[in-house]
């Protein structure tokens, strides 16, 4: 078999066969095919598109490309979630411990941020001395006996997403329905969880900027996850507007430890809950309805929150110090400020979350070293009135000329118009 051959069936709109795919995908992972053939076919398939037969085959190709991990020794059913990435989107820290305190069990590896999209790991280091890396036998402990890990996935998981993405990462290939289906999806077959809870963001700070495009994208992900045998729902979410008020890595999980205390902004805590609820039902603890109810109980009688603290102190930190003054104050911090009256009518999350790499909160570089203090506390959202002079949002870094930069970024990124408008429902759609 050869790459060129495959590229030019791919090039002019052919399905490529599994065994073609198995092929490509190995031989790339060994350093067989040179990155230029393969930046060649990644976009054949951006224009060409997939079957969904050829989806599945890359998806299973690019999860055995490394380690298939077993959670055999994890006693009950094990569920795992994903989000396509947003911004100030920390609901991870909140589910994984309210499932946690109901009984599920959640053993998830997680990654970092990736463009203008937050990662899980990068806030969680944010929490001094947490170890992101255990041993296998330690990860199984821990949810055996807690309920809940959070790790990073390890560089033996899903190789070939590694790989691949980081190409597609700097050729524009990134917002492909298939290859996004075949990335997410190849990650989560190879975590060995029994079932998925996929949470798909839509607007403006999504890959998926448009519900069809969103929709299509959680059938066909939900569509894969069932044909490999693990029990996979899809909620739609709205990413028109950052998630909660903090963008940044500290100031994320003290708004996590305010939201499990029952005093988070109201979007993050109805999303958290409702994902919550959906993996609860997943793990087969009840009827949907049944589920709601005891989230909702384990955040407002504090036992989600027990749980985030016993699973950050099983891993070596103490998660009550970002509530430290320390652990959020930056050498400068700004408002940006409404320049008329009016409503909130729009506001550009992706440019929002790019202030916030700009602040220091985010790589700008591959390699780059965050500053787990900066970040933005968003004081407006779609809907909002604002009157001339009023604060949008508050923005700290150690950078001034970072600071001064985000703020120009996050300026533009807020429209004020005369008409009021309505914020999009947090859950535009639910797939099964
Ligand atoms: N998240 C992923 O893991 N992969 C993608 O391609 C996009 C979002």
């Amino acid at each position: 078999m050869h790459m060129y051959d495959l590229l030019i069936k791919k090039r002019d709109g052919e399905a490529l066969s599994a065994e073609e795919i198995c092929y490509m995908i190995h031989a790339y992972v060994a350093g067989e095919i040179e990155e230029y053939q393969m930046s060649a076919m990644l976009m054949a398939i951006y224009f060409q598109g997939m079957t969904d037969e050829e989806t599945a085959a890359l998806t299973k190709a690019m999860a055995e490309s490394g380690t298939m991990v077993d959670l055999s020794a994890i006693d009950g059913i094990k569920v795992d979630k994903h989000s396509t990435g947003g911004v100030g989107d920390k609901t991870t820290f909140i589910v994984g411990p309210l499932v946690a305190a109901c009984g599920g069990k959640v053993a998830k590896m997680s990654g970092r941020g990736l463009g203008h999209t937050g990662g899980t790991i990068d806030k969680m280091e944010s929490i001094p001395h947490v170890r992101i890396a255990l041993a296998q036998d330690e990860f199984f402990r821990i949810v055996n006996t807690i309920g809940v890990s959070i790790v990073g996935q390890s560089d033996t998981l899903a190789p070939a997403d590694k790989k691949l993405y980081a190409l597609r990462d700097v050729i524009g290939t990134v917002d492909s329905m298939p290859l996004i289906a075949s990335s997410v999806m190849s990650k989560k077959l190879a975590s060995g969880s029994d079932a998925i809870l996929l949470d798909v963001k839509v607007g403006s700070g999504a890959f998926m900027k448009t519900v069809d495009d969103g929709l299509a994208l959680a059938r066909l992900m939900v569509h894969i996850g069932e044909a490999n045998g693990r029990r996979t729902v899809a909620l739609l979410t709205d990413m028109d507007c950052p998630l909660g008020q903090a963008v940044g890595n500290a100031n994320e999980m003290r708004e996590v430890i305010a939201t499990l205390r029952g005093k988070g902004p109201a979007d993050l805590t109805e999303e958290a809950l409702l994902i919550a609820a959906n993996m609860l039902y997943l793990c087969g603890k009840g009827s949907y309805e049944a589920c709601q109810v005891k989230v909702k109980n384990a955040l407002s009688d504090g036992s989600g929150l027990e749980k985030l603290a016993a699973m950050i102190e099983a891993q070596g930190g103490d998660v009550f110090a970002v509530e430290t003054k320390e652990a959020v104050i930056t050498a400068h911090e700004a408002y940006v400020y409404a320049s008329s009256n009016g409503y909130v009518t729009h506001m550009d999350a992706e440019a929002i979350g790019l202030s916030a790499v700009h602040l220091g909160a985010g790589r700008l570089n591959k390699g780059d070293t965050i500053n787990y203090r900066a970040g933005i506390y968003v004081l407006k959202k779609i809907g909002d009135t604002v009157q001339a002079g009023e604060a949008l949002a508050k923005l700290t870094s150690d950078s001034k000329e970072g600071l001064a930069d985000a703020c120009k970024r996050y300026a533009a990124a807020v429209t004020i118009g005369d008409t009021p408008v309505q914020r999009a429902p947090l859950i535009l759609a639910r797939v099964t």
